[in-house]
């Protein structure tokens, strides 16, 4: 029989120790050991090399064998996922408790239950609250195996006597467990186990399996850290509480491409797809005001305009207020330097407020150029060119940086119906300025310098 360990494993990382300290050694965080017991490994069987080994086959005959993806048809989801579920799969679905997860998962199997076998697992909610939500989202008639159960075993013995299953939801991992660990649900042991158990279910049988995860105030994906490395594709929905749009956002894909997103609306009858973010985004937006500037921004492979303000007022500190909403602060503060320095408008002794309308964050650097627009039409007191969407990367040397999907979002700021784009032209384009002027439905005005703008 194997032997018992006992062993303190952090709840944030996932470090065992083996003696209980207050400080994890490895990640720093405090408080977070707890006592879980471990069965010690046994031996591995010794195989015979060719069982162990299977035959080689070449790569396109592997595959022509694979089946096709699942489409469900919600775009949104299926174009995050890098166009439908790869059978065999397996992905984790993260968020903040109560953004919209279940939802989610459960209009999505409603979706593919018309053409393939889907089962739904909760061990969060009963049988009965699963119907009422499916109730509220009419999905009801939808032919799901739907289940309540929190044993990992039990489950996956169920899953082997279903024929042709395709997906199966699992919410949360949080709450799994398999019976031969004697650590409560939702450590660190317990969730590598099941997750672990569900893996090996899915690459053995070719089924799709969707866990959902819980994420901690601290914004990482409670505990399993580790389960971010063991799965093939890790999504965030994400949104703030007081809008109603949520964003599925993909960080991790083994099959498609990442830092692509989803755009929903949680309405009272579930979450809708929203097929044109852009005008969700600048509905409010007014053209006649100084500090607003369009960024005509990239998510993965979406077009999607954002709104920039910037507010500028005197100050009576000191050290004046530098404050971004939905950007980096000390890329606003690069930025200032560059107008400061380069274009010899100055700040001092001014508070700035930057912010990207609609609660969205915005991690690219070629926003640089919107956001130089909004403080430039700010410190000036004068609304920006109508019609006007920008983009570009700023370099130290005041130098207006060209960045990829120049076509895409000149396109998608035409079809919104903005008549000028500033950016930089990109070197390497074979098209030049002359060319981009004649392609697009739009007056291009090509920058080199940001001295140029101004
Ligand atoms: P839920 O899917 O339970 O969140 P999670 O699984 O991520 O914890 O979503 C719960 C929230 O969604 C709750 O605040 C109510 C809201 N909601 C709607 O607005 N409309 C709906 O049709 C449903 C089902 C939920
Ligand atoms: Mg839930």
């Amino acid at each position: 029989m194997a032997k018992l360990n006992h062993v303190f494993v952090c709840q944030d990382c996932g470090t065992s120790h083996s003696k209980w300290s207050g400080r994890c050694d490895e990640c720093g965080s405090w408080n977070r050991l707890v006592e879980e017991t471990v069965r010690a490994k046994s031996v591995g069987k010794k195989l015979q090399a060719d069982t162990f080994f299977s035959q080689l086959s070449t790569i396109d005959e592997t595959l022509s064998r694979q089946q096709t993806r699942l489409v469900s048809g919600i775009d949104e989801f299926d174009r995050v996922c890098g166009g439908g579920l790869v059978p065999g799969s397996v992905i984790l679905v993260g968020g903040d408790p109560g953004i919209g997860k279940s939802t989610l998962l459960l209009q999505l199997v409603a979706a593919l239950s018309a053409t393939a076998n889907c089962a739904y697992v909760s061990g969060e909610e009963a049988l009965s609250q699963l119907r009422l939500r499916a109730d509220r989202l009419q999905v009801n008639k939808a032919a799901v195996h739907m289940a309540a159960s929190t044993h990992v075993g039990e489950i996956i013995n169920a899953l082997e006597q279903l024929p042709n299953l395709a997906l199966i939801i699992v919410d949360s991992i949080q709450t799994m467990a398999v019976e031969s660990l004697e650590s409560a649900a939702g450590t660190v042991s317990q969730v590598r186990a099941s997750a672990q158990e569900f893996i090996t279910s899915a690459k053995k049988r070719g089924h799709v399996v969707i866990l959902v995860g819980h994420v901690t105030k601290e914004g990482v994906l409670a505990g399993p850290r580790v389960l971010e490395h063991m799965v093939d594709t890790v999504l965030y929905f994400e949104g703030e509480r007081n809008y109603d749009y949520r964003i599925l956002r993909s960080i991790k894909n083994r099959f498609g491409a990442t830092d692509e997103i989803g755009v929903f609306s949680m309405e009272n009858q579930g979450l809708t797809e929203v097929k044109n973010p852009s005008a969700l985004f600048l509905a409010n937006h007014h053209q006649d005001v100084s500090g607003t500037a369009i960024f005509a921004g990239v998510e993965g492979t979406r077009p999607l305009l954002l709104e920039i303000q910037a507010l500028v007022a005197p100050s009576y500190l000191a050290s004046p207020r530098r404050t971004a909403v939905g950007w980096d602060n000390n890329r606003l503060a690069m930025i200032l330097a560059v107008l400061e320095s380069r274009c010899g408008i100055s700040s001092a002794n001014r508070d700035i407020y930057l912010n990207v309308a609609g609660g969205l964050k915005i991690n690219e650097p070629a926003a640089d150029l919107a956001v130089a627009a909004a403080l430039i039409s700010a410190l000036k007191n004068r609304p920006v060119p109508t019609g006007s969407v920008y983009f570009g990367e700023i370099g130290l040397a005041g130098e207006v940086r060209s960045v990829n999907h120049t076509e895409i979002r000149l396109k998608e700021a035409a079809k919104l119906g903005f008549s000028n784009a500033y950016f930089a032209v990109p070197r390497t384009s074979k098209k030049t300025n002359q060319t981009f002027m004649e392609d697009s439905a739009i007056q291009v005005n090509p920058l080199r310098y940001i001295l140029e703008m101004v």
